[in-house]
């Protein structure tokens, strides 16, 4: 973490929890959060619901003023038009939408979505005003075989279609850290970081790679977040399963009261 970007702890609920669900969740989340005297000036949350929860967790977070960004977990590469099932940049910003995963592992393996295509999605995304979290990270058998590489070059791949000047935020997560209960070391994350931020001066110069958030995201708990934000290049953390818990969810958030005991 570094002082001069702004943690950003974001709960990426995956195929989970119901509009009525997300409702609930995001009113005790609140709650959770308020009781713990959660400061959105200090850290930032984002929750990134399915898409059939947006409009409730929008009108749930408008209406009660709650500290809390709403994101999405994918999008269209496309303006609009004849592509079924998919869903347009533009209409989730009328949801009021503030980020949007971008290259998730799990729809790089199950929707075969390549860099260039995370790339493209980037791209909509910031046109229609939403940030993107662009993920990367490398399989156990690409760390053995070719150690810090991947995610160096699916970041090149899909900053190529990227334009100049775009803010988004970066999210590193081993694929073998995912949903596996074991996640990277500190070490191993600040390495990898350092690495994607050294890509980053190289492709976009040094003010886009000191300015730009990246996360951490692989089995983070409420018992490893503060070893992972210690670290000078992770500036906070991609949570899957543990954002589901409120208790969790909040310790997670909270994490600065680990660092001070
Ligand atoms: P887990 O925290 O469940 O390992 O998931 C991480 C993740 O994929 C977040 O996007």
């Amino acid at each position: 973490m570094n002082t001069q970007r702004k943690p950003l702890i974001a709960g990426n609920w995956k195929m989970n929890y119901d509009h009525l669900q997300a409702l609930a969740f995001l009113q005790k989340l609140s709650w959770s959060l308020k009781n713990t005297a959660y400061d959105s000036s200090v850290t930032e949350v984002a929750v990134f619901p399915p898409f059939t929860d947006l409009r409730s967790a929008q009108t749930i977070v408008a209406s009660e003023k709650l500290p809390i960004k709403i994101g999405a977990q994918d999008v269209s590469h496309e303006q609009s038009g004849a592509y079924t099932g998919d869903i347009a940049a533009a209409f989730l910003s009328s949801l009021d939408v503030s980020y949007v995963i971008v290259g998730h592992s799990e729809r790089r393996e199950y929707h075969a979505e390549t860099d260039s295509l995370v790339g493209k999605k980037s791209a909509a995304a910031l046109t229609a005003g939403i940030t993107p979290v662009i993920c990367v990270g490398e399989s156990l058998q690409q760390r053995e075989e070719q150690g810090t590489v991947v995610p160096l070059v699916q970041l090149t791949e899909v900053l190529a279609e990227v334009p100049e000047g775009a803010e988004f935020v970066i999210a590193y997560e081993p694929v073998w850290a995912i949903g596996s209960g074991q996640a990277a070391t500190a070490a191993q994350a600040q390495e990898m970081c350092s690495h994607i931020r050294s890509k980053l001066r190289e492709l976009r110069g040094e003010e886009v790679a000191s300015a730009t958030r990246i996360l951490y995201g692989g089995s983070v708990k409420s018992d490893n977040i503060a070893e992972f934000m210690q670290q000078p290049d992770v500036d906070g953390a991609l949570v899957g399963g543990a954002s589901l818990k409120i208790d969790e969810f909040t310790k997670i958030v909270q994490y600065q009261t680990g660092l001070a005991e």
